[in-house]
């Protein structure tokens, strides 16, 4: 059976991303969180962001509307029942998201895969916290959402090859490219990336060069859209954090050591542009 229905857990910064893209696409998306007021919110991030694409042309209105009534924003689990395919994009901490799939288990069918947009978590630790190992499966997505093109497609040790094909064939619905990946720590795009953005705080920690100096450096040296510790700042440096404790503890190698410096800027509170400093200062 192919998927029509994606639920999608967590309203956020990733999951309402995750649904607009979906929704777009022709899904519909039972988008869950715990209260009304973060359903509130990402629900109208998705709104904003089709009416972008009505502006640009991209899409008509009539389409925008069409896409909002697939769109069932709700705060009760059991509504997912229906769900083909559940995506889940909640905090970044192992405890919470086996919950969140252990929460969901008495409500789907045996058929409905679960997958997970964790950035750094293991899929085969996740898989194993479920009753379904074998319809378990990592869907990465990139922040933000409706603009990056990639999905990390990535297996467990258990996940079968019916399940992986089912999750590239969705990424590949929602107009996105996916790229199987093994399960490893940090996949590639975090093994490759959070090291650079942690040494990046290591220059900034030894002076090395200024923020913006580091960030020019590769803006136009290397051509990238943003220098890391803006896309630190985009992100969330406790994302950052997480990820690079994730590839220390799991590789044990000190190459992943975490710099000390974004150590203290997330006991501080400077998460980056949500709390409105980070690397940068943002206006509230
Ligand atoms: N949400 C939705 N759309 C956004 C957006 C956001 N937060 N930020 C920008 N956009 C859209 C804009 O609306 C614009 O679309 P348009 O066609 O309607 O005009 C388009 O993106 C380009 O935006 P801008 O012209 O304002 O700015 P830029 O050209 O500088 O692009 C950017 C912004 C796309 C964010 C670009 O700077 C970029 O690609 N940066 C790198 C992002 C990146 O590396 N993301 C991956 C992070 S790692 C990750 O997510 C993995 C996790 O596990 C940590």
């Amino acid at each position: 059976m192919e998927t029509k229905t994606v639920g999608v857990m967590g309203a956020g910064t990733m999951g309402h991303g995750i649904a607009q893209v979906l929704i777009r696409s022709g899904y519909t998306v039972f988008l869950h969180d715990l209260s009304q007021q973060l359903l509130d919110s990402g629900a109208g991030r998705i709104a904003k962001g089709l009416n972008r694409d009505v502006e640009k042309n991209r899409l008509t209105a009539e389409e925008r509307e069409k896409a909002l009534t697939r769109l069932k924003p709700t705060t009760v689990a059991a509504d997912l029942a229906s769900a083909d395919f559940i995506i889940e994009a909640v905090t970044e901490k192992f405890d919470v998201k086996a919950g969140v799939f252990r929460s969901l288990e008495p409500h789907c069918r045996p058929e409905t895969i679960f997958a997970s947009n964790t950035s750094s978590i293991s899929i085969t630790r996740l898989a194993a916290a479920t009753e379904r190992p074998d319809r378990f499966i990592g869907l990465h997505f990139f922040n933000p959402v409706p603009v990056m093109k990639l999905v990390e497609v990535v297996p467990g040790l258990q996940t079968s090859p019916e399940t992986a094909d089912k999750a590239v064939r969705l990424a590949e619905s929602a107009g996105k490219t996916p790229v199987r990946v093994n399960d490893s720590p940090g996949f590639i795009s975090n093994r490759l990336l959070m090291p650079m953005i942690n040494e990046a705080a290591y220059c900034l920690m030894e002076s090395v060069a200024d923020a913006k100096g580091i960030d020019d450096v590769m803006k136009l040296g290397m051509n990238h859209p943003m220098g890391p510790l803006e896309l630190a700042d985009l992100i969330g440096l406790d994302v950052c954090l997480d990820i690079m404790k994730v590839l220390y503890e799991s590789f044990r190698d000190s190459k992943y050591r975490p710099c000390p410096l974004l150590e203290k800027m997330v006991s501080a509170g400077r998460l980056g542009r949500k709390t409105g400093r980070g690397f940068y200062e943002y206006a509230k």
